[in-house]
């Protein structure tokens, strides 16, 4: 069995969280309107008191965290996050601005029920600092994509790729905000897809009805 086709009720979803939240936000309201055939079942944050955290407990479901601090070894803080999102029968690990970087066990163990949100145009500029390096770069277009997690940082395979274009007079934080609103579109569309059992990872890359993706994940265009 395969993870995405573990019965046909809606699926259960744990995001990991680290700050703001908004992209959280986004999936919370996509589920409560039924657009998403999914339940958030437990928001975890790795930092106390981010304002995720209050976006989880305003919507009613449990907000829980999991301090990195708390642990002198990566590899046991992440067995305490998988014992969390175990307990809470997850079907698919959401990484919403997750900041912490997740051993290869932890990830192995949610193969292909596992995605992340990263704020470029992969594989261009994994890691941090995205916009002020494509800014840098003299790039007229920047982007978000959704991809599978898997070993390599911001590498698995792409699933949804959105695209907006670097204005001459953009700093990070004004490119950041135009990158953010399609972040907002694109994660709902890919959890959706998830959900309804239509994503899966191979060897060979992201899947969506059993097609492979292109390396980039399907183009995200404006509704
Ligand atoms: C987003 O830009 C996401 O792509 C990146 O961290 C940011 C999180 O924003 N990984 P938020 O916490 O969802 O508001």
């Amino acid at each position: 069995m395969s993870s995405t086709d573990r019965g046909a009720g809606p699926k259960r979803l744990v995001v990991l969280i680290s700050g703001s939240g908004t992209n959280l936000q986004t999936l919370i309201d996509a589920t409560r309107q039924g657009s998403i055939n999914g339940r958030i079942v437990a928001v975890i944050s790795n930092k106390p008191g981010v304002r995720g955290l209050e976006r989880a407990q305003s919507a009613d479901i449990p907000a829980l965290t999991v301090d990195h601090r708390d642990f002198q070894r990566r590899e046991d803080f992440d067995a305490a996050l998988a014992e969390q999102i175990e307990s809470h029968r997850a079907d698919l690990v959401i990484l919403a601005g997750f900041m912490r970087i997740l051993t290869p066990g932890f990830v192995n163990r949610f193969a292909g029920r596992m995605m992340n949100i990263h704020p470029s145009l992969l594989p261009r500029y994994p890691g941090l600092d995205t916009h002020r390096r494509a800014i840098d770069a003299g790039d007229r277009e920047a982007g978000a994509t959704v991809h599978f997690v898997t070993e390599e940082l911001d590498g698995g395979p792409a699933i949804v790729q959105a695209r907006v274009p670097i204005h001459p007079d953009d700093t990070p934080a004004t490119l950041a905000a135009r990158v953010l609103e399609k972040e907002h579109l694109i994660y709902p569309y890919a959890v959706k897809l998830f959900c309804e059992g239509r994503l899966g990872l191979t060897g060979q890359g992201a899947t969506l009805d059993g097609t492979l993706l292109p390396r980039t994940g399907l183009a995200y265009l404006d509704p």
